[in-house]
């Protein structure tokens, strides 16, 4: 059973009306990312370091660029981020798949959910995947999406009862595998922010 398997009582996260990350909480997310996601195949551990670079420029370039439609969120505990996500639009609808870049195929879309492992199963996750489908719902989208790994049974456990159902299913590639895209239709009533 994995060491986060069971609930914990919630927390609410702090800040949780300014949840925007500013460049200065970036090295913090990037180490958070990296520690939460199997960024490089296994038994390449010593890749740490040169991912956790590259992940912090990747995540500093679309901060710098950011436009309206962009947010990089976080989840701070006392004085930890023990939480992110990250909003924006991407093309997830289009005839073409991925490949198609026509600006009305574009959606919200929610990526890097991530929580660290001491913080899990308080509720932090679900903060975060609120804030960003208010966040949707205020750029004046109906529909927010996501992908997971089909093998990701914590994280498809949390969009499932989080309202979130498959829409698509796509082969995986080298070790990866299985990836499913996932939408929720955003209705007011079905945000649930802790009170
Ligand atoms: C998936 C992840 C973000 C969940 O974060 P979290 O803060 O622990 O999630 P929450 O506490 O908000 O969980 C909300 C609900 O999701 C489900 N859930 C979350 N983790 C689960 C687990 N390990 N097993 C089963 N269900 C789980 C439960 O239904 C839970 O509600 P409950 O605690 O009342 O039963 C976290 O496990 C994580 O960071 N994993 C590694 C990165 C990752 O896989 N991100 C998702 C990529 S698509």
């Amino acid at each position: 059973m994995d060491s986060d398997a069971q609930s914990l009582p919630a927390v609410v996260i702090t800040d949780l009306a300014q949840v925007v990350a500013a460049q200065s909480d970036l090295p913090s997310i990037a180490g958070l990312l990296v520690r939460n996601f199997q960024l490089y195949p296994p038994g390449m551990g010593w890749l740490t370091p040169v991912i956790q670079r590259g992940v912090l420029e990747d995540l500093r370039q679309r901060l710098r660029n950011a436009g309206k439609y962009y947010g990089c969120y976080r989840a701070v505990l006392g004085a930890e981020i023990v939480g992110t996500a990250e909003l924006s639009l991407r093309p997830v609808q289009g005839r073409y798949g991925w490949l198609w870049q026509g600006r009305s195929d574009r959606a919200p879309y929610l990526a890097n959910l991530a929580v660290e492992q001491s913080s899990r199963r308080r509720s932090v996750a679900r903060q975060l995947m609120a804030t960003c489908e208010q966040q949707a719902q205020a750029w004046g989208y109906g529909q927010i999406y996501l992908t997971v790994m089909a093998d990701n049974q914590a994280a498809r456990s949390l969009y499932g009862k989080a309202g979130y159902e498959i829409v698509r299913r796509d082969r995986g590639w080298l070790w990866l595998g299985e990836k499913l895209l996932m939408r929720k239709a955003l209705m007011v009533d079905a945000l649930d922010l802790p009170s």
